[in-house]
């Protein structure tokens, strides 16, 4: 592309990816949920080209790139840059004041694998855009306008926690979020001598968008169904186990299978924090496994691939609890492994991952890290 020659940046951006640790479709369903950013990241170069209207994206990472007109910020077939039309779409419509600018990525972020690298894109371009051309916009409208974004442009009808984790994270914690009220807290994580150990799957199933969209209806279908004898109930995190319990009857059998999931995941993040709080390691692995079994059985978003890694790790001594983190259908498993063992565990599960799905696995260390950077560079 052009611009690339002559290119300086005045300004860099570094954007996260995600872990969660618990919690699960709960942020649609207004629940909590348990995430942090982790050291894996976009970084975004940026310059403003003195024109009014023209703008350039180019990724290193996959040495591609596009430009368009910001007096026509359309949907584009190409998924990708959905991320990024969909966020100066949302810009221009609160602030009206972009102009031309040229955008550099290089990602060391895998996509596909559950770590929220659409949530790292939009976040980061809007934190961009929003210091180089002054636009005032609060961390929280930033997460806002790129969840928005990616229900208009991506067609993702997600929750905030993918964005909310990108930028408002903080190193050495999780935060605990109540997606009804937005109010959240960090809470400190020290795992020692344990560690967070990703197994990524490398496979991330067709089925997670659209698979994603009918879970988020199945809920609200449920929320109708048991509002007709409890009127009061706005949404699932309104729904005691007692309440499902008289609505079974009423509720078919599927819906009642995902609602009890979210009911049941709702007090798993209450009750990890209180594990993490008083340092209840053990614990905190067994709640992994409950609800990696939930993901699986009763939400039905797991895949063969996640469910073979997380019951391989039940062998393990070393390792206290794993389950598919993020939306679903592959992506990443998340372990806690002892740090004597973590050697072990991984080389065992790369060569029984290998002979079975004949897949390399990718195996990574997280520590819990900080949300989007910014740094002027002039
Ligand atoms: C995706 C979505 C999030 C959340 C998770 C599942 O990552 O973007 O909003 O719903 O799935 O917990």
């Amino acid at each position: 592309m052009e611009f690339l020659d002559s290119f300086k940046s005045e300004l860099e951006v570094v954007s996260p990816g995600r872990i969660n640790l618990i919690g699960e479709h709960t942020d649609y369903n207004m629940g909590y949920v348990l995430p942090t950013a982790i050291e894996k990241n976009i970084t975004f170069n940026f310059q403003k080209n003195g024109t009014t209207d023209t703008c350039s994206v180019y990724s290193k990472t996959f040495d591609t790139g596009f430009e368009f007109n910001l007096k026509e910020v359309a949907r584009s077939e190409v998924e990708w840059r959905n991320y990024i039309l969909g966020v100066v779409n949302e810009i221009q419509k609160r602030t009206n004041r972009l102009q031309g600018f040229d955008c550099i990525l290089e990602s060391n972020l895998p996509t596909g694998s559950g770590l929220s690298s659409s949530a790292a894109l939009e976040c980061g371009l809007a934190f961009g855009l929003n210091e180089l051309f002054n636009l005032g916009l609060t961390k929280l409208e930033m997460v806002q306008l790129s969840q928005t974004a990616e229900h208009t442009y991506a067609g993702t009808q997600c929750g905030i926690m993918d964005q909310f984790a990108s930028v408002m994270s903080k190193e050495g914690h999780v935060i605990l979020l109540d997606c009804q009220s937005l109010e959240s807290n960090y809470i400190p994580i020290n795992l020692y001598p344990y560690k967070i150990i990703l197994l990524n799957t490398k496979v991330s199933h067709n089925l997670a968008t659209s698979e994603y969209n009918v879970r988020k209806k199945e809920c609200e279908e449920g929320v109708e169904i048991i509002q007709r004898k409890y009127p009061k109930v706005r949404s699932l995190r309104d729904v005691t186990p007692e309440i499902l319990d008289a609505c079974k009857m009423d509720l078919p059998e599927v819906i009642y299978k995902r609602c009890s999931f979210i009911i049941a995941e709702n007090k798993r993040v209450l009750d990890m924090t209180e594990h993490l709080k008083k340092n209840e390691l053990e614990r905190v692995g067994k709640l992994l496994y409950e609800a990696h079994e939930g993901i699986s059985s009763f939400y039905e978003v797991s895949c063969p691939e996640s469910d073979f890694l997380v019951e391989f790790s039940k062998k393990y001594d070393t390792v206290l609890g794993a389950r598919q983190t993020g939306g679903g259908f592959g992506g990443c498993t998340l372990n806690i492994v002892h740090q004597n063992g973590v050697e072990a565990f991984i080389k065992e599960a790369f060569a029984a991952y290998k002979s079975k799905f004949d897949i390399e696995l990718e195996p990574f260390e997280v520590k819990p890290t900080g949300g989007t950077s910014a740094k002027e560079l002039v």
